[in-house]
């Protein structure tokens, strides 16, 4: 019986970038959630936002923003829902204007919703970020019944390859809310936290801000 291997981040990207076809799915809770903390009439920007749920239903609130999305399926369904979508890969705003331009332009809050772990330039986009707020959903590796099932490295193999770096080189693994917000403070989100989940559950939607809230 051959084992289910996962692929390295760059082939599973080839394949992303050539997907036509994006499940719709409706805002969960978690996303909800997500949504809730924006605060109304806020610039947002939502970093790979697969079919712009979350930023669709900001805007639904008042807010307005920019969205990016690797998949051709994902950007369109989002931009004919008349949202400000752009179709590119996040890691290549060294190279790409327009990327570049989408990513660093000013807005009040970042959104990360179970994207960082797919992104190789997380470090140098968190540095040079130009916001206040960010807000990161993902996986929470602690969560015990993760630890339990020994579930962890299955899905921490991508944050192997694109590690969490401190602002000062050091590599730290995101293994929980407190980590994310070290992994922030240090460039300089100094406030920060946990809306939900943690060690109790199987996610978690940290909150990090320059400014004190
Ligand atoms: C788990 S989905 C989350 C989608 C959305 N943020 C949400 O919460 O509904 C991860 C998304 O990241 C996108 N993605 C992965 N790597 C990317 C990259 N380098 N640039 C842009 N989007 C990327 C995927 O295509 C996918 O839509």
């Amino acid at each position: 019986m051959s084992e289910k291997v996962t692929p390295d981040y760059e082939t599973h990207k080839e394949e992303l970038r050539h997907r036509t076809k994006y499940p719709e799915k409706p805002l969960n809770k978690r996303l909800q959630a997500i949504v809730s903390a924006i605060p109304a009439q806020s610039k947002v920007l939502d970093v790979a936002c697969g079919t712009g749920r979350v930023l669709h239903a900001a805007i639904d609130k008042g807010c307005r923003g920019r969205g990016i999305e690797i998949t051709p399926g994902g950007a369109l369904a989002a931009q004919q829902k008349g949202l400000d979508v752009l179709e590119g890969d996040v890691d290549t705003f060294d190279e790409n204007a327009e990327v570049h331009e989408l990513m660093f332009a000013e807005y009040d809050i970042a959104i990360f919703s179970k994207c960082l772990m797919y992104l190789k330039t997380k470090n140098q986009i968190i540095d040079q970020l130009n916001v206040d707020t960010i807000i990161v959903f993902q996986k929470c590796p602690s969560y015990w019944k993760f630890r339990l099932n020994n579930e962890r490295a299955k899905w921490l193999e991508y944050d192997k390859e694109k590690p969490y770096r401190l602002k000062g080189g050091e590599i730290i693994a995101i293994d929980s809310p407190k980590a994310v917000a070290r992994w922030g403070a240090s460039y300089g989100y100094a406030y920060s936290k946990c809306l939900r989940g943690g060690f109790w559950h199987g996610s978690m939607i940290i909150k990090m801000s320059r400014i004190r809230f």
